[in-house]
């Protein structure tokens, strides 16, 4: 067996549910990988809040982000404190000290993935970001492994689980300020969810799937999403008993060397196939040469399942350090098509 020393950043929703998932699965991990993951040292903003589980024996608290990326023990880094400027020094300062690093941090990845992912390169560096797409669906490796040598004309998503959430609840009868507080309950909402039913989260989800759907990187003004904040009860509910459920939809359709793109709420027909995925479900639908139509569902926000995502991505960066294969296993390309804003 091999023991890989991790240090992890945050120890909120995802951080308490990596915590939990590690410890219910290191024997497991242990007998089928050879690997032992040793969770050395946790990094919070406030040492002594309440947390949802406990920290493992032998497991060091501390608020320094510092102790944690700069440790020559420590081997991965996990990311899951969000923010953008302290989560990208953070992330920079582990790829320079020579460690791998999953992260869940979408709006990170969308808007400095490039730089981060160079960094990578150069340091012949692990960077995994399963969770920062659509939760618990492992969409990026699908996308990355899956269709490779496939070519995708078209990405339709439900992407963000607390507006799917509030759409729904709105449906069945709950106002927007009593769906939302669920929504928050519950952890599916950012620490701000102001990005959340702006339509911003699902715009850097866009973004990260449009990086791996079509080797393009998009900017927010290029998708100018429209989010659910105009959107009431009354309008789900009237559009329901018409036939029609109300979606957050981020879009992207190739057509040649062009790409449409939005992030928006849509009608969508009920009975369709997106019109079902309701509550926290993300739903990612592909149009693709080789495999054609096709559709993933899941759980796309909460504790577990995010937090299975990324210690999918913790094993696969500690196999790749056993073997000594590293390097950035997600890469981002460009594929120089012009963008467009979708026009309904
Ligand atoms: P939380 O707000 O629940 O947790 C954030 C954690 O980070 C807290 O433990 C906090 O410490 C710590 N933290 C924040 N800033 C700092 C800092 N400057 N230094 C040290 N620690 C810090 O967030 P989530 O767990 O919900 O989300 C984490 C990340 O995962 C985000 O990037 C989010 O977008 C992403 N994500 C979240 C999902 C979800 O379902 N919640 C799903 C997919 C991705 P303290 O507790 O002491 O305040
Ligand atoms: N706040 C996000 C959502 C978390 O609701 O989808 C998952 O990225």
């Amino acid at each position: 067996t091999t023991t890989i020393e991790i240090g992890m950043l945050g120890f909120g929703t995802v951080g308490s549910g990596v915590i939990d998932r590690l410890t219910r699965a290191a024997d497991q991990i242990e007998q089928m990988q050879g690997l032992r993951l040793h969770l050395a040292k946790v990094a919070v903003s406030h040492l002594n809040a309440p947390r949802q589980v406990p920290l493992p024996i032998g497991t060091r608290l501390t608020d320094s982000i510092e102790a944690v990326v700069t440790d020559p023990q420590i081997q991965v880094v996990i990311e899951v404190m969000g923010t953008l400027k302290p989560a990208e020094a953070a992330i920079t300062t582990a790829l320079r000290h020579g460690k791998s690093v999953v992260t869940a941090n979408k709006d990170l990845i969308a808007t400095a993935g490039h730089r981060l992912v160079a960094l990578a390169k150069e340091r012949s560096c692990d960077l995994l970001y399963e969770a920062s797409v659509a939760g618990g669906i492992p969409i990026l490796r699908t996308l990355a492994d899956s269709y490779a040598t496939d070519s995708i004309q078209g990405v339709s998503g439900i992407i963000n689980g607390t507006a799917n959430y509030i759409l729904s609840a709105m449906t069945n009868g709950r106002s927007y300020q009593q769906a939302l507080s669920l929504a928050q309950e519950a952890g599916y909402a950012e620490a701000d969810p102001t990005n959340d039913v702006a339509g911003l989260d699902a715009t850097y989800k866009l973004m990260i799937l449009s990086q791996f759907a079509f080797g393009q990187p998009l900017t927010v003004a290029q998708v100018a999403p429209v989010g659910i904040t105009t959107i009431d009860a009354t309008v789900c509910q009237t559009a329901a008993e018409n036939g029609w459920q109300i979606k957050l939809l981020a879009q992207a359709q190739r057509h040649d060397h062009q790409l449409y793109c939005r992030v928006a709420p849509v009608a969508v027909a009920t009975g369709r196939a997106l019109s079902r995925v309701d509550g926290v479900q993300n739903a990612v639908a592909l149009r693709s040469a080789a495999v054609g139509e096709s559709c993933y569902t899941g759980p796309g926000a909460g504790s577990t399942a995010t937090a299975n995502s990324v210690l999918n991505d913790v094993i696969v960066a500690a196999q790749r350090l056993v073997r000594g294969t590293r390097g950035p296993a997600f890469n981002h390309n460009h594929q120089h098509l012009t963008v467009h804003h979708l026009d309904t």
